[in-house]
């Protein structure tokens, strides 16, 4: 039987990547998103039927999630945007996951919730299993923590059908690129301008990269594996990489694709408040019970990202 998907924030970076990858796996794709964002819109497949709405608009949402067997949720106010304007990020992060949750629990169709590694903050043990306590550091990661709550409390008294994925740091093709960018958009915008990357704190702070594609395996998995109902799954690589030695990957790859080979030094500034300073995800579960693998590593992932931005064929 092939499945009905609506995915939020559809054509958003790692949201449209998920659509063309539910394509190949024989889902029928609704891709649903305001284009506030929208980095992803010229990535999506034309065979996703691409809705533009907010998640606030009940009515249309409530037309397509009524024909759809899963709802992938993924729309959402970024990290960065909740130091300028966190109440923004409180409502779209936390009341627009209510109303998906409330929509889904109506019309008795599952939600795949998409969450963040951000919910743990620091990491107080390596690595990081889905019990590790939230303590989250951000406005950001409090919403996606508020968030997971109010699904898990739509679980148990309302009866709806869900799982919770909770990717690590993503990259890849198609991520924004804008005031709200995160590091590697960031580094590339500098190296490319002949400016040193900036690094906040002393780059030691880690991230457990994983790349996009990895990242959509893991949460399609987790829709078409039944005992994954109802379950809280860390998507990640389970590595940890220094944030200094992810921008030095990334200007040595630079270097080698464009053959600009003079010094590039880095630019330290004070560090990002609410800032992690160690994560690695434990995947032990999400490979027991999905079977996932992520089969992308670093330098092969960042070269690919800079290929796309450099125009280059992959
Ligand atoms: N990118 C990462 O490294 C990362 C890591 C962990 C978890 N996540 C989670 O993955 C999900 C997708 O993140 P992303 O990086 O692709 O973000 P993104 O900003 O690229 O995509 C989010 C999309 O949501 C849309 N959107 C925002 N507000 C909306 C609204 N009111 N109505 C409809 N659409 C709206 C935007 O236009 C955008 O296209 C999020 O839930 C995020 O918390 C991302």
């Amino acid at each position: 039987m092939i499945k009905t998907a609506v995915v939020t924030g559809g054509a958003g970076f790692i949201g449209s990547h998920l659509c063309n990858r539910l394509i190949a796996n024989k889902y029928k794709v609704i891709a649903y998103d305001d284009l506030s964002n929208g980095s992803g819109r010229k990535n999506l497949s034309k065979k996703v039927q691409f809705v533009k709405g907010n998640i606030f608009n009940i009515d249309k949402l409530k037309n397509i999630c009524k024909k759809s067997d899963v709802v992938f949720h993924l729309a959402v106010k970024p990290l960065t945007m909740s130091f300028d304007k966190p109440e923004e990020v409180v409502k779209i992060n936390d009341y627009g996951t209510y109303l998906v949750a409330k929509l889904c629990t109506e019309f008795n169709c599952k939600m795949i919730h998409i969450s963040s590694s951000e919910v743990y903050g620091t990491a107080l043990t390596i690595s990081m299993r889905e019990n590790h306590p939230l303590f989250p550091t951000t406005i950001y990661a409090g919403s996606k923590a508020a968030a997971e709550l109010y699904v898990r409390g739509f679980e148990k008294s309302e009866g709806l059908k869900m799982s919770i994925v909770r990717p690590f740091n993503s990259y890849g093709e198609f991520m924004r690129d804008d005031t709200y960018a995160a590091a590697i958009p960031n580094f590339f915008n500098r190296i490319s301008s002949n400016l040193p990357p900036i690094i906040h704190g002393n780059g030691n702070q880690t991230r457990d990269f994983t790349y996009v594609e990895d990242i959509c395996e893991g949460i399609i998995l987790t829709d078409q594996t039944k005992s994954a109902l109802g379950d809280t799954i860390n998507i990640g690589q389970g590595k940890e990489f220094r944030i200094k030695k992810i921008a030095e990957i990334l200007v040595k790859k630079y270097q080698e694709l464009t053959g600009h080979n003079s010094k590039i030094s880095f630019k330290f500034q004070k560090t990002r408040k609410g800032d992690v300073f160690r994560h690695r995800a434990n995947i032990s579960h999400a490979q027991k019970i999905l079977g996932y693998k992520p089969k992308i590593d670093l330098e092969d992932g960042i070269t690919r990202y800079l290929k796309w931005k450099l125009g280059l064929k992959n």
